[in-house]
Order: structure tokens, then sequence, then C-alpha cells
């Protein structure tokens, strides 16, 4: 999918927030080999490699555009690879990631595989959007299955794999995982009006839309997209409420 660096960082701050939450889950210790599943344009790597002493962490990311950006926080301790975080195949003392998992299909067979990276005495450490039910993402799946749209896409409509917390932290017991934590939490957002929450999806879930639709139909999408979700939130500013489930589970050593 083509991922575009500059739309996703529009909202940079927001999307950092639960990245503060999710460190605090980390058991800091000194020389931490560490992989950060989607790790997009790094940014949050290098945060995250900043926190943990003499560490190695690696980024991995399927979009050449992602790492691209990547790439200007590399260093001795820190290095990026291209590839596919549902495939990817070693073993890391904390194996990270930070809103990436959501675009993987099938979390009851990739929360086993994921745990399956971590050494023993290590860490799972997962964030993931949990905000499928808003109508900013109802409305796209919506309209997805309406013309001209349907046809445009192909009958393309994606459905959110995320399960609900209580799912992941059976998954996580299941896999033998102790110390588990798993918890949603709603981060409040405050945006100038609707079409801002449009901003936002169009650097994450419209991606995968927008890049079937042909060019004379994309901004007719947005438009549509737009004028559905005014009269839900017709207040400037306007409260977004973001649903995320963040979560914590460690290999016995
Ligand atoms: C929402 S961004 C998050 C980036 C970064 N972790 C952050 O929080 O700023 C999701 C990232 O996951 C990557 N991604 C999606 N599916 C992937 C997959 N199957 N394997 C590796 N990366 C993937 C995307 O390319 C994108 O960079």
């Amino acid at each position: 999918m083509p991922w575009n660096p500059d739309q996703y960082h529009k909202f940079r701050e927001q999307r950092a927030a639960p990245f503060e939450d999710l460190v605090k889950l980390i058991t800091i210790h000194d020389n931490l080999s560490v992989m950060d599943l989607g790790c997009g344009t790094g940014e949050l790597t290098a945060k995250l490699a900043a926190m943990l002493p003499n560490s190695h962490v690696v980024g991995l990311d399927s979009s050449a555009q992602m790492l691209e950006k990547a790439a200007a926080y590399a260093g001795p301790n820190l290095s990026f690879e291209q590839g596919d975080l549902a495939t990817v195949e070693g073993q890391w003392d904390v194996v990270f990631s930070h809103a990436a998992i959501q675009w993987v299909d099938d979390h009851a067979h990739l929360i086993p595989q994921l745990f399956g990276l971590v050494k023993p005495g290590g860490q799972l450490v997962v964030q993931q959007p949990s905000n499928h039910n808003h109508p900013t993402h109802a409305i796209v799946r919506e309209m997805a299955i309406e013309e001209p749209y349907r046809t445009a896409l192909g009958g393309y409509v994606r459905f959110s794999p995320v399960l609900g917390i209580e799912a992941y932290a059976d998954l996580l017991y299941q896999c033998g995982a102790e110390d588990i934590t798993v918890f949603e939490k709603v981060y409040p957002h405050v945006m100038d009006n609707s079409d801002a929450m449009v901003e936002w999806t169009k650097g994450t879930l419209l991606i995968p839309y927008l890049e079937r639709l042909p060019d004379a139909l994309r901004e007719t999408f947005l438009d549509d997209y737009r004028a559905r979700l005014r009269p839900l939130f017709p207040t400037s500013p306007v409260f977004y409420g973001f649903r995320r489930i963040l979560f914590a589970a460690a290999r016995p050593a």
C-alpha cells in the first residue's frame, strides 16, 4: 500500500500519545535486542532505542516510502529492514509494535506467531487501534458497498481483524505467557471539525480504498465521506474519541 509519511505525520502528536503509554509496559534491562514491527517513519523507533540502554533495535516495515524516511534515524544501535511482520523470523528480547498489527488479518493465528518471536524472559508489547466501530470507520465500509464505489473498488471492503481485549489476554495465556497486561483506552482528540477527521483517516484507514479508486472518483469519494460525517459531528471544535488496545506479555525465562 502506498503510505504517505507527510499525511501520516499531520497528527504526529496525537499518534505519539499511545506510544508513551506503551513504553511504560516494557521491562527495561541493559543490552536488549528489540524488533519494532511496522516501524513506519522510524521516529518512534528512534525514541524507543533512545530509552533502552545499550540496546540494539531493528525497525521492520513493508512500505518503501516509510522506510525511506526511517533511514535518517539509522545508527550503530538502530537499523531498518523491509519485510512483512506476519512472516518475519528470528527472536528478540522485546518484540514491539505500535499501530501496525491491525493491518494483518487473523489475530488468533498472528498473536502466537508474534509471541514465538520473543526470547525466553522477553516480552511482546503491542498497541493497535480498536476504533473500527466509530462512524469514521463504519461509514467507509458502508460507502464501499454502495455504487459507484463498489464496482470501482472491485468489491473491496476491509473489516478490522482486531479482537476484544479478553481475546488477546486469552490468546497470550494459551501461548504460555506470564505477566499479561491488556487494556483498552480512549485517546481524546479535539479537532477543528469533522473534515479534520477525514484528514486523520486519509493517513491510515482510507489508504487501501484511495489506492484502488480511479483518479476520477477519489475526490468524489472524499467529498461524499465528508458530507456524511458533517451532520454526525456538526460542532467546531469536535471531539474524536479514539479507542486503542495496548498489551504486554512475557515469555517465561
Ligand atoms: C499506522 S503506521 C504506524 C507506524 C509507526 N509504528 C508509528 O506508530 O508511527 C502502520 C505501519 O505498518 C506498516 N505495515 C502494515 N502492514 C505491514 C506488514 N504486514 N508488515 C510490515 N509492516 C506493515 C505500514 O507500512 C505502516 O508503516
